[in-house]
């Protein structure tokens, strides 16, 4: 078999078992859902600057409930969760469900492309 071929093949046989990769997030799209969804409650500004909502300048890796100055609901201060990007993804599409007392008043990011684009701009904002 020619080298080529080979390589073909094993890009195939790898593609079958892993199926369509999940798409990454596209950046300037996640910055307008970010305007569109977020951006009445939340500043990533680096300035730390808390609205409605705390600041989410550096949100992912941080532990929740814990921007200075901004007073958080129980439920989310008990959580003991860390903001990686699994845990938006599980959080964002329904923000009252993952987390029952939440005073986060959002319905949810309706589409997991949407929420995959949020994620890759809030990782450009630490
Ligand atoms: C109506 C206002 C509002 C909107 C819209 C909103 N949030 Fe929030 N968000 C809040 C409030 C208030 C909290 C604090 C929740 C609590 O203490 O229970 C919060 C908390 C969070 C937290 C946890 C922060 C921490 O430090 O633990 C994340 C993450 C978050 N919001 C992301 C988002 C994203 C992303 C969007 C847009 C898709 C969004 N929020 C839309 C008001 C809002």
């Amino acid at each position: 078999m020619d080298r080529a071929l080979i390589v073909t093949l094993a890009l195939l046989t790898a593609g079958a078992l892993t199926g369509p990769a999940a798409e990454a997030g596209d950046p300037e799209a996640g910055m307008d859902a970010f305007a569109t969804y977020c951006a009445d409650c939340h500043s990533t500004s680096d300035d730390m600057k808390n609205r409605k909502g705390p600041s989410l300048f550096g949100i992912i890796g941080r532990k929740a409930g814990t921007v200075p100055g901004f007073e958080y609901s129980d439920a989310n201060k008990a959580t003991g969760w860390v903001w990686t990007q699994d845990q938006l993804r599980s959080y964002l599409p329904n923000p009252r469900a993952a987390m029952p007392g939440t005073k986060m008043k959002f319905d949810g990011v309706p589409t997991g492309e949407e929420v995959e684009d949020l994620i890759a701009f809030l990782e450009t904002r630490k």
